[in-house]
């Protein structure tokens, strides 16, 4: 049985870091194993302006460890008020590497998403010019359709027909969660459609969050839904089709706001992830294709080099243990419980 695996250091092409004490408390347990992230916009307010972007960069430096390196990969927040100009010129300086399209009301933080597209056709046809990645939370917001229906139905009503709408447009749907997103994606000719899969939609299914008692840690949206999307994922995940890969969505929230009557979505995976993923491919006997998802295939579709440096990972005798919650100034997050021991430790 192989028991070290040595690819290039990876990066998590989806990554919520908050800001004030949470992105102090959390920035280093993602710096510690990966190189580069695409940092969402999802603040309060977002980060809507070039400007915006550059302050919130310099702030994620600042709370970064000096003994650490890590580059915070920015995003523009989406609205019907974004200039096209701003998002061109921040993409040309090197500061911002996609927009990010909430549609308003999906999930956390979104109320100044995007509810009629004909108010953005025109960043849209800009970023299809200059090459920009449009990053898609891929679920309607009606409240007619059913949460675990979500990501489908917009697929159907608003993605393709919005991919016609601007061809060239280069887009990542973000957290894919169902069969069809994965279908979607295979069968598309174009090149420029790829899609990130959190570690999480890797391991668990609807069950986990509702069978046997309400678990509000497994609740993120989109909401994983039931095994034979999740067996999807994994397929895909670990077949090396080099338009699939890691964005974790590692989304802290508090205790205190997650177990609540109404609690927030997120799931925290930064901490454990590489273990998680080490796992899910070795049983899925394609421990040599996590290279590909975790380390090389984000960066080829980002346009941007692999990382040089590497990271070893080993398989031990023992479960590694991880810290079940990690305290911040902003109170404690606990961190993601895969359900089963892990074996693989990242380190030397
Ligand atoms: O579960 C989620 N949490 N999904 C999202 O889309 C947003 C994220 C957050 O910001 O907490
Ligand atoms: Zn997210």
């Amino acid at each position: 049985m192989t028991d070290t695996l040595t690819i290039p250091r990876p990066d998590d092409w989806h990554l919520h870091l908050r800001d004030g004490d949470m992105l102090k408390g959390v920035v280093a347990h993602t710096a510690e194993h990966f190189a580069r992230a695409i940092i969402m916009p999802n603040l309060v307010p977002p980060v809507v302006t070039g400007a915006d972007a550059a302050a919130y960069r310099d702030r994620i430096l600042a709370a970064l460890p000096a003994s650490m390196t890590f580059e915070p990969l920015m995003t523009l927040y989406l609205t019907e008020a974004t200039e096209a100009d701003d998002v061109a010129q921040a993409h040309a300086s090197g500061l911002v590497k996609a927009v990010k399209l909430y549609p308003a009301g999906a999930t956390t933080n979104s109320q100044s998403g995007v509810s009629n597209f004909d108010n953005v056709q025109g960043v849209l046809e800009r970023m299809a010019e200059i090459g920009l990645p449009l990053c898609v939370h891929g679920e309607v917001t009606d409240a007619d359709i059913d949460i675990f229906d979500r990501e489908a139905v917009f697929i159907d009503r608003v993605l393709d027909p919005l991919r016609k709408r601007v061809p060239g447009l280069r887009v990542v749907m973000e957290h894919v969660t169902t069969a069809d997103a994965v279908a979607y994606v295979q069968t598309d000719t174009s090149g420029n459609l790829a899609a990130t899969i959190t570690t999480h939609h890797l391991i668990i299914n609807r069950n986990h969050i509702l069978a046997g008692g309400i678990r509000p840690h497994y609740y993120c949206l989109p909401v994983a839904k039931r095994e034979k999307h999740r067996l999807a994922l994994r397929a895909a995940a670990c077949a090396g089709d080099e338009r699939f890969f890691l964005g974790t969505d590692s989304a802290p929230h508090t205790d205190a706001a997650k177990l609540l009557p109404c609690g927030c979505a997120g799931i925290f995976t930064a901490p454990n992830t590489m273990s998680c993923l080490a796992h899910v491919f070795e049983e899925d006997g394609a421990l040599a294709r996590l290279e590909g998802f975790a380390s090389r295939n984000g960066p080829a579709f980002y346009r941007l080099p692999v990382n040089s440096e590497e990271m070893r990972l080993t398989r031990q005798s023992e479960p590694v243990r991880y810290p079940e919650l990690v305290e911040t100034g902003a109170g404690n997050v606990t961190v993601f419980d895969p359900g089963f021991d892990l074996f693989w430790r990242v380190g030397p």
